[in-house]
């Protein structure tokens, strides 16, 4: 007989936004006139830039060209996309990321799943609360957390509150800690990090030998000049964080799909055996065979 992976029935967030959409659509129907601010799952609003969709059509013509068409792309994701995202998003704010340290994907959501791939079952994960609720979920997923409490939080897993007493910033954890997801511009909140809040962060990281998740989907929506929008704009970052960015929220490409993720050949972790392992390469094997 087969079996499941029982860590899946472990999941409580799954219920949570189906049943938000229940409650709105009944409440909705009831009360047609109501203006309602919906805190379900949302989507961008405006449609794809003419820069994006003249080369979409540019490239659907080449597909049928036998001589321009393409078939598998290389795994890590084109050159030329690499090397305009290491110049223009990296490079261009001061940040030393080099195109080879940037692995292209069809989203951040697959990506922050799937980077536990790459880590061991022993890592202490600490989680801001609230946050984008898929770094609980695939981390219950994998088996990395006990089960959920009646308040929804999981056994093994550190909870760093975010409240206006600490203005909407987790405090450092004063245990060690090994996987830190941060998410700022945060998801729900929409608070923001201080170059000094990040500095702090990353130099508990390197102390602990802990490494950062920093989820920059939103970075594009940063106005102001003195936030930085990559945790690689802070010094030392290279050594302990990976960054996640997506084409979802500053593109509109929530349906077409294109993300990606920054591992710098600096970041290393330990095997069972004490050696430092370069996660680079994990990563690589990772995304050029699943
Ligand atoms: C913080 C955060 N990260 C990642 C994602 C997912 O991005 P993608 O569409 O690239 O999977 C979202 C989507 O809501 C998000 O809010």
């Amino acid at each position: 007989m087969a079996t499941i992976n029982d860590n899946y029935l472990k999941l409580k967030a799954g219920y949570l936004f189906p049943e938000i959409a229940r409650r709105v659509n009944t409440f909705a129907q009831a009360n047609p006139d109501a203006p309602i601010i919906r805190l379900g799952i949302g989507d961008v609003t405006e449609p794809l830039p003419v820069a994006c969709r003249t080369a979409m059509t540019t490239a659907i013509a080449d597909m049928g060209d036998r001589d321009k068409f393409k078939g598998y792309g290389p795994e890590q994701g084109y050159a030329w996309l690499r090397e305009a995202i290491a110049t223009n998003d990296f490079q261009a704010r001061g940040c030393a990321i080099e195109p080879d340290e940037i692995f292209i994907s069809d989203g951040s959501k697959c990506d922050c799943g799937n980077i536990l791939d790459i880590f061991g079952h022993d890592n202490t994960i600490a989680v801001t609360d609230p946050v984008y609720p898929v770094y609980v979920d695939t981390n219950v997923m994998a088996g990395n957390t006990g089960d959920a409490n009646d308040k929804g939080e999981y056994g093994g897993l550190v909870y760093l509150p975010i409240t206006a007493e600490n203005d909407f910033t987790a405090q450092i954890p004063s245990q060690k800690v090994d996987l830190i997801y941060l998410c700022f511009p945060n998801n729900p909140t929409g608070a923001t990090a201080t170059r000094a809040h990040l500095q702090a962060w990353v130099d508990y990281a390197k102390a602990h030998g802990s490494i950062i998740f920093f989820d920059a989907a939103y970075e594009a929506f940063i106005t102001d000049p003195s936030l930085p929008r990559s945790i690689y704009e802070i010094e030392g970052a290279r050594d302990c964080a990976i960054e996640f960015r997506s084409f979802s929220k500053n593109a509109g490409f929530t349906g077409t799909r294109c993300a990606l993720t920054v591992v710098p050949k600096t970041l290393t972790a330990k095997a069972a055996d004490g050696s430092d392992v370069e996660l680079w390469k994990l990563w690589n094997r990772r995304q050029s065979t699943k």
